[in-house]
């Protein structure tokens, strides 16, 4: 019998648009303000895509980045899958565009549609295909832009959401670390909690639809609040017991960053110590695909990540859609011979420490091309 294989995180990058849309903003667009919002939220800003910026612009900005922190050849990637709900165009797929622009010209690349809950439905996915041998490296992007269906009159909606992407690259490892248990579940009776009505083929963009605004999102706002409470406490518990371990086991919890009062409420319920909680939506708002690999990705790069820890993450969206999983971070991280001593500092290492490795790795990579 083979060895049972894992999939390890050996890359990770994100990419946000450059422009920054601060609460006060809205002011003056609708009847709110900054202190309803940050309250009501824990939003302060956001970063909405601008001319030029589209979802696979960002998705292949943040798969570069994890490409380079793995330092692998992109056309050693396997399979692409791209998590969106806003895909640049109908037709096709965001993830063949991703693959064309990185050279990874032995992938296969599609996309998945969980909205929110995408990255964890490709997560599991990828990770399920590399322990099965078919595949040894996955890239996991998350992106969204859903700034682009905002009816920026709609005070319910408008305020919520941001733009961006997160991508991770997965490899096939012996070390028995990795994705340990998952649950990923839909409840399509609430399809119309959260939704865009027109613009697909049961409805298509007419005068009228546009007219009467029906290409926006539209959302159930209190009811998407207390489904989402219920859900990360429930795939929480389900998805420890699965793995015989206690919430005093989880070390970083990386929730999807919808709501600062969804993710407390849940919090508070499992008695999870607010300190293990990471929480970036202050800065981006809900970035839906998105969220969850850009925290992931300030996690690592803020040392918030050692070998070992058991890191908690749960996506819920539209559909409805969730996925929650456990995943035990690797032993070693790889630093690429490439990338700075600075960097290597930021992700946990002393500038000594970090010295004295990027001049050994550097050697090494010299002595490897000799
Ligand atoms: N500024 C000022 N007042 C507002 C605003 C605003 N931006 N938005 C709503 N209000 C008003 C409402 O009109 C209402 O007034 P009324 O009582 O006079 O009718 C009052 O505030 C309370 O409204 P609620 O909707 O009950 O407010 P709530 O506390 O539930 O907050 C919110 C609304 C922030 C939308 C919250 O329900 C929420 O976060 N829900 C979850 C949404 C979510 O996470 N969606 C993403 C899922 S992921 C995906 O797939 C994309």
């Amino acid at each position: 019998m083979s060895p049972r294989r894992y999939a390890q995180i050996v890359g990770w990058g994100k990419a946000l648009p450059a422009r920054s849309m601060h609460n006060r903003e809205f002011e003056s667009l609708v009847d709110t303000s900054d202190e309803w919002i940050r309250t009501r939220t824990g939003i302060v800003e956001r970063r909405v895509a601008g001319e030029g910026e589209t979802t696979t612009s960002l998705a292949i900005a943040a798969a570069r980045q994890a490409i380079a922190v793995a330092d692998i050849d992109p056309r050693r990637i396997d399979l692409i899958l791209v998590a969106t709900c806003t895909a640049d165009r109908l037709l096709p797929g965001a993830a063949p565009i991703v693959q064309q622009a990185l050279g990874a010209t032995s992938s296969g690349a599609v996309d998945m549609n969980a909205a929110c809950a995408g990255f964890m439905y490709a997560l599991v996915t990828a990770n399920g295909l590399i322990a099965s041998g078919t595949h040894r490296r996955i890239l996991v992007v998350g992106a969204d832009t859903l700034t682009r269906w905002m009816d920026w009159k709609d005070r319910r909606v408008s305020i919520l959401f941001g733009d961006g992407a997160g991508a991770v690259l997965l490899e096939a490892s012996d070390l028995p670390t990795g994705l340990f248990a998952s649950v990923l579940r839909a409840d399509g009776s609430g399809a119309d909690l959260l939704h865009v009505p027109a613009g697909g083929t049961a409805c298509l963009p007419t005068n009228d639809t546009l007219a009467r605004g029906a290409h926006y999102i539209q959302m159930d706002g209190p009811a998407v609040f207390r489904f989402a409470v219920q859900i990360i406490v429930d795939s929480t518990r389900e998805v420890l017991d699965a793995a015989h371990l206690t919430v005093e086991d989880v070390d970083l919890f990386v929730p999807h960053q919808a709501n600062r009062r969804i993710i407390d409420a849940a919090v508070r319920t499992l008695e999870l110590p607010s300190d293990r909680v990471f929480i970036n939506l202050d800065r981006y708002g809900n970035t839906s695909a998105a969220s969850i690999p850009i925290a992931l990705t300030e996690a690592i790069e803020g040392g918030r990540l050692h070998p070992g820890d058991n890191i908690l993450m749960s996506g819920f969206g539209a559909g409805l859609t969730w996925g929650t999983a456990l995943f035990q971070w690797g032993v070693p991280q790889r630093v690429p011979a490439t990338m700075p001593w600075q960097t290597v500092v930021h992700q946990g290492l002393t500038e000594r420490a970090a010295r004295a490795l990027s001049v050994a790795r550097r050697a090494l990579a010299i002595a490897d091309r000799a």
